[in-house]
C-alpha cells in the first residue's frame, strides 16, 4: 500500500519527512491515526514499511497537497535547507510582495508550508535542531515564524526541549508547534529524571562493535592534536552513570561521539539496538537494514518519548478546545430554542416578550 492509508474515527495526522516514523509511532501511541506518510530514502522506507506496514509516499516536492488526504495533525521534521535572505531588503524578504519570490521558495519548508495552507490542519508539529534558531543570526527562524504566523495565521508556540529528560542522551531540539484556533498551549515542564547509559546496554555484544586497533589511534592521536590547538575535539567515552553525548547521523563512521570503555580493551561503539534504545525506540522495533543505514536512521530520527509528551499536551489541548466548542454550541441552541419562544409570542397581535438575559441563558 502506497501514500493513502484506511480511514477510522479518531484524530488524522500525516507524517511528513517520516524517516522511520518517530512521530508516528509517538501519535499513534496517542490513539491517533497516520493517513499518508512522505519518506524518499529507500532504506529509512524499508524500515518504516517493516514497522508500519505501509510504504511512505516518496519526494514531497513532487507530491500536490490536493493528493494528500485531510488530516487534524501534520507533523514534520523537515530538514533544515539554509535559506539565507541575505541580499534582499528585510522589507521585501517578509512582506511577500505581489510577485516577488516567497523567500522560503525552492527550500524543503516551503513544501510544509504549502501542504498546511491548503489543507489546515488543527495543529501540526515541526522538529528541528536546536541551531535553527540562531541560524543566520536569527533571520532563518524569523522567516518561518514570520510564515507560520503572518501568513498561515497559525498560534505558534516553540521550545528547545533537552531529550535527557526521557532517555539517557544530551540531545536539543526545537518543537514549534502551531494551532489553527487561539487555544491555551503550553510546552508541559519536563519530568526530572536521573537517566543512565548503563541501563540502554546489551549484556552481550558482537566482537565487530569493539574499535580496532588502527581505528583507536587514530582517535586518541586526533583528539591529542585538538587539545594542543585548544579545542575540545576528540572522542566521547560515557559516563555510564550519566547521558550520552548526541547521536548523530554520522556515528556510522567511527562513533567517536558515544564509546564505551571496556575492561582489558578497546572501547566499542554502540549497538544499532543500543541507538534505537538511546532514541526511545521500543525493542519490537524492528531494525531490517544494514549497521550503516540503521546508525543514520536512528541518528536522524526524534526521539519518541519526548514527542508523546509534546503530543499529549497537544490533544489534551484539543480536547479542552473542543469541550468548550461544544458547550458553546449547547449555548447557541439553547438560545436559540429562547428566541423561537419568543418570536412566537411576538407573532400576531399581543407582543407579549418574554425578557432574556444573558445570565439566564447560560447552564
Ligand atoms: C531529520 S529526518 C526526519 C526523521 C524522522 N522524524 C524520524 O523520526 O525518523 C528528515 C528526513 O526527510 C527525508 N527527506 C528529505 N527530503 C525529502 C523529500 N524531498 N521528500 C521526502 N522525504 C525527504 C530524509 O530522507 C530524512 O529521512
Amino acid at each position: 500500500m502506497v501514500g493513502k492509508l484506511t480511514k477510522e474515527n479518531k484524530l488524522k495526522f500525516i507524517d511528513l519527512f517520516a524517516g522511520i516514523g518517530g512521530f508516528r509511532l509517538a501519535l499513534e501511541k496517542q490513539g491517533c491515526e497516520c493517513v499518508f506518510s512522505s519518506e524518499w530514502d529507500p532504506y529509512a522506507a524499508k524500515t518504516y514499511e517493516a514497522n508500519f506496514g505501509h510504504l511512505p509516499a516518496g519526494d514531497i516536492t513532487k507530491i500536490e497537497a490536493s493528493e494528500i488526504p485531510d488530516h487534524d495533525i501534520l507533523t514534520a521534521g523537515f530538514p533544515c535547507q539554509p535559506f539565507s535572505i541575505a541580499g534582499v531588503s528585510k522589507h521585501n524578504a517578509l512582506g511577500t510582495k505581489h510577485g516577488f519570490k516567497h523567500p522560503t521558495q525552492g527550500t524543503l519548508f516551503f513544501d510544509v508550508v504549502r501542504i498546511i495552507s491548503q489543507k489546515k490542519p488543527k495543529v501540526f508539529i515541526l522538529e528541528n535542531v536546536k541551531n535553527l534558531k540562531s541560524h543566520d543570526k536569527g533571520r532563518t527562524f524569523e522567516v518561518i515564524l514570520r510564515t507560520l504566523q503572518d501568513e498561515l495565521n497559525y498560534h505558534i508556540y516553540y521550545k528547545i526541549i533537552d531529550a535527557r529528560n526521557f532517555v539517557p542522551q544530551h540531545r536539543e531540539r526545537i518543537f514549534i508547534v502551531g494551532f489553527k484556533n487561539d487555544l491555551d498551549f503550553k510546552f508541559p515542564e519536563l519530568p526530572n529524571k536521573n537517566l543512565k547509559v548503563a541501563d540502554i546496554l546489551d549484556k552481550k555484544v558482537d566482537e565487530k562493535y569493539t574499535l580496532t586497533p588502527n581505528l583507536w589511534l587514530y582517535l586518541k592521536k586526533y583528539a591529542e592534536k585538538h587539545k594542543k590547538l585548544g579545542n575540545g575535539f576528540g572522542f566521547g567515552i560515557v559516563d555510564l552513570k550519566g547521558v550520552s553525548r548526541t547521536l548523530s547521523a554520522r556515528y556510522y563512521k567511527d562513533g567517536s561521539e558515544i564509546l564505551i570503555a571496556q575492561a582489558g580493551k578497546n572501547p566499542r561503539r554502540l549497538t544499532p539496538r543500543e541507538c534505537a534504545r538511546l532514541m526511545g525506540y521500543p525493542d519490537s522495533f524492528k531494525i531490517v537494514c544494514s549497521d550503516t543505514r540503521a546508525y543514520k536512521q536512528f541518528g536522524n530520527s526524534v526521539v519518541v518519548p519526548v514527542v508523546d509528551y509534546v503530543a499529549k499536551e497537544i490533544l489534551e489541548c484539543l480536547k479542552r478546545n473542543q469541550k468548550a466548542t461544544e458547550t458553546s454550541s449547547s449555548e447557541i441552541y439553547f438560545q436559540q430554542r429562547l428566541l423561537e419562544k419568543h418570536a412566537k409570542y411576538s407573532v400576531g397581535g399581543a407582543r407579549k416578550t418574554t425578557k432574556i438575559t444573558l445570565g439566564a441563558m447560560k447552564r
